[in-house]
């Protein structure tokens, strides 16, 4: 069952705050990234977590193992329910960061980046697989490598659970029809990401920069309903 994640993906602490009490009720999950996390950090986290939201850091990480490790753990400390890392770090690193949860009360779960939503064929450096076929490539590592889950394309969901049943999905790229794809280049709806078997789609701008976010997630909410979601 698909749940939907609101990315706040905005420039101002109390912005993210009064979108997260305007959607709280209906959007379990929210979403903080490079942006509000350079403004705002761990204590914008705190208060998200006290308007009762689960919590997504969504800082991509990608260094050494150790460095990794350490902030992964830092992460958990702060009560983070969900964290990301790119796969491209590699195996040491994905289980580096998987360990450093060891003797914690609660864990985030972890997911690994495979190939960004906003590549096209031909753009990731030095690799010339498509992307679709580089994220198979890395979701198929990342079990092993102790990952929860990995970030991937609405259009690569389909294959990546058949390969790898037990990994969950995490699909940006959500656009409803009609809605600008942006930067995006690998954009499913919401009800083709559920249809493709999504556990999580991860929305911005299209409720972010609505005229009426509650209405937009509404309308996005019900499209996953047609496919069922949680
Ligand atoms: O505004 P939009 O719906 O495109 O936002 C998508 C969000 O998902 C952004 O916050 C972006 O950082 C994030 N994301 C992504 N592609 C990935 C991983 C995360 O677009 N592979």
């Amino acid at each position: 069952m698909a749940q939907l994640v609101l990315a706040l993906d905005v420039p101002e602490r109390d912005k993210a705050l009064s979108l997260v009490r305007d959607l709280a009720d209906i959007v379990p999950w929210c979403k903080v990234g490079l942006e509000l996390f350079i403004l705002a950090g761990p204590a914008l986290l705190r208060e998200l977590k006290a308007l009762g939201c689960k919590i997504f850091l969504d800082l991509k990480f990608y260094d050494t193992p150790h460095t990794v490790g350490q902030a992964a753990r830092a992460a958990a400390a702060v009560g983070v329910d969900l964290l990301t890392l790119h796969c491209q770090g590699g195996e040491r690193m994905c289980k580096t960061a998987r360990e450093a949860f060891a003797g914690m009360a609660a864990r985030p779960l972890l997911f690994g980046v495979t190939a960004l939503t906003s590549f096209a064929h031909g753009e990731m450096p030095g690799i010339d697989a498509a992307p679709s076929d580089f994220a198979l490539f890395l979701a198929k590592r990342a079990i092993g490598w102790g990952l929860d889950g990995v970030v991937c394309s609405g259009l690569e969901v389909g294959p990546v659970k058949e390969s790898c049943p037990d990994l969950l999905c995490l699909c940006p790229g959500i656009r409803p029809a009609g809605a600008a794809a942006g930067d995006q280049r690998r954009v499913v709806t919401p009800g083709e990401a559920v249809r493709n078997g999504a556990d999580f789609l991860v929305v911005g701008r299209p409720i972010v920069q609505a005229a009426s976010p509650r209405t937009a997630t509404r309308l996005i909410l019900r499209e996953m309903e047609r496919y069922g979601f949680q």
